[in-house]
């Protein structure tokens, strides 16, 4: 529901995503490929330089292919969503299931993409600040480091006093499938931004290439 109202934000190549119903998705579009990713994040209110507020910490990192993406992956065959989320964590940031299990309730959104047939499952899970620490450094020692991932990054959530360096500056990265729409849909849905941050941000992004 969240996602619909975004979908302004979305730029033509994010656009070929669709929302659509989790579970619906499951049964209609057996045939299609599934991934799914997640956004581990932590509440952070610490400010820095005496006037930047931190916000949150988000966990992105740096893949393989020099897109920038969330944890997690394709569904293997007869695999649950859940079950191929936190084996996919687990190799790509070395999370063990036990610890921090995903369940369907934090899920956050689906989207469809029809000329790929894959269908993209999102989570969210909101972890302490020590927490998240601790996991980001663990995630080097995950089998998938230096491999599918070569880097865990923080998101700053943060605009600087020129109106452009911080949000929106990252928000000009490349971004793998919608995971820009995701990340910044799921900041909404948790209240890490406001829907006017986003705005001006994505604003301030498309002015940098203008
Ligand atoms: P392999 O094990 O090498 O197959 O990779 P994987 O299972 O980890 O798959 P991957 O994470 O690359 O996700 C599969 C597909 O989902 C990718 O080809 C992208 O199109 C898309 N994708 C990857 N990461 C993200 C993400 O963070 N968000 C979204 N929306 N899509 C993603
Ligand atoms: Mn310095
Ligand atoms: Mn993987
Ligand atoms: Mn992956
Ligand atoms: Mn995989
Ligand atoms: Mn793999």
């Amino acid at each position: 529901m969240t996602s619909v109202v975004m979908n302004h934000f979305a730029t033509n190549f994010e656009s070929d995503y669709e929302p659509i119903d989790f579970k619906n998705s499951l049964e209609d579009f057996k045939e299609f490929q599934h991934a799914a990713h997640a956004m581990i994040f932590a509440r952070d209110t610490e400010r820095f330089w005496n006037a930047l507020e931190k916000k949150a910490q988000i966990l992105m990192h740096i893949r393989f292919d020099g897109y920038l993406g969330f944890p997690g992956g394709l569904i293997d065959k007869g695999e649950s969503v859940l079950v191929g989320l936190q084996r996919e964590i687990q190799e790509e940031i070395g999370l063990d299931p036990t610890c921090f299990p995903f369940a369907n309730s934090d899920h956050v959104s689906s989207h469809i993409n029809y000329k790929t047939k894959l269908a993209l499952h999102f989570f969210a899970k909101e972890v302490a600040l020590e927490e998240f620490k601790m996991l980001e450094s663990n995630m080097m020692t995950s089998k998938e480091f230096g491999v599918e991932v070569l880097g865990p990054t923080r998101v700053p959530l943060y605009t600087m006093e020129d109106g452009y360096r911080g949000l929106p500056v990252f928000l000009n990265n490349m971004f793998i499938g919608n995971s820009r729409h995701q990340l910044l849909n799921c900041a909404l849905k948790f209240n890490l931004l406001t829907k006017q941050e986003i705005d001006e941000a994505l604003e301030a992004s498309n002015r940098i290439n203008n």
